[in-house]
């Protein structure tokens, strides 16, 4: 931190987004789903992309997993590490972004004050934040990681929505309730809004 007066960002000598939006003929989104784990933001990010790109719109996604198994691999499931996983995750969301390209972020993102850094850090004029509703009894049920049941049995601790909070967003742009929604429909539902954002 001693150096930090010594850093010259060179932001504004760089091609801007709308530059990058005009080469792509589209403009960028942040779609953030934010949900519990197995609620099915990781399935639905995968669809979305599918059908966006169908369109000729370019797409990235940031899952949980992935990013875990790469640039957070030091990182757990503390408060703190929570925090500093999704800072970094929007720190290259917005990377993308300004790339003008549509980024997909799929994290539990557990509370408000994490998901209102994430908009703070990536512009909330263009940040949709999607809730993926399932309720816990229906993600519980499919554990498809097995997970919750190592959670309930105490093998994994601070686990979310076990032995770890989760705030709902207060004011999402989009919910999607994946024990009543079909795939289909909640993809048709995010076409919905975000195509007309992102269509140039
Ligand atoms: S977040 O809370 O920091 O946003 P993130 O989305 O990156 O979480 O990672 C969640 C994934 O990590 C889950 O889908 C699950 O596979 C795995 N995981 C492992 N331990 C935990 C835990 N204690 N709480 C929640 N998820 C966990």
């Amino acid at each position: 931190m001693e150096n930090k007066n010594n850093i010259y960002p060179i932001f504004d000598r760089m091609l801007a987004k709308e530059d990058k939006e005009e080469l792509l003929k589209q403009k960028s989104a942040m779609i953030w789903f934010t949900g519990l784990s197995g609620s099915g933001k990781s399935t639905i990010a995968i669809a979305l992309e599918r059908e966006l790109h169908k369109r000729g719109l370019l797409c990235r996604i940031l899952d949980g997993d992935n990013i875990r198994s790469g640039i957070n691999n030091n990182l757990g499931f503390s408060e703190t590490d929570r925090i500093e996983n999704i800072r970094r995750i929007a720190e290259i969301a917005k990377l993308f972004t300004d790339t003008g390209i549509i980024t997909i972020a799929a994290f539990i993102s557990p509370n408000e004050d994490i998901r209102e850094m994430a908009a703070d850090i990536i512009g909330r004029d263009q940040f949709y934040e999607v809730y993926v509703s399932t309720p816990l009894a229906e993600c519980e049920k499919r554990d498809v990681k097995g997970l919750y049941a190592k959670a309930r049995k105490g093998e994994i601790k601070d686990f979310t929505g076990v032995s770890a909070p989760f705030e709902a967003p207060i004011n999402p742009s989009l919910v999607l309730d994946t024990s009543v929604l079909s795939l289909q429909e909640s993809v048709n539902k995010l076409l919905e809004l975000i195509l007309p954002k992102v269509v140039k």
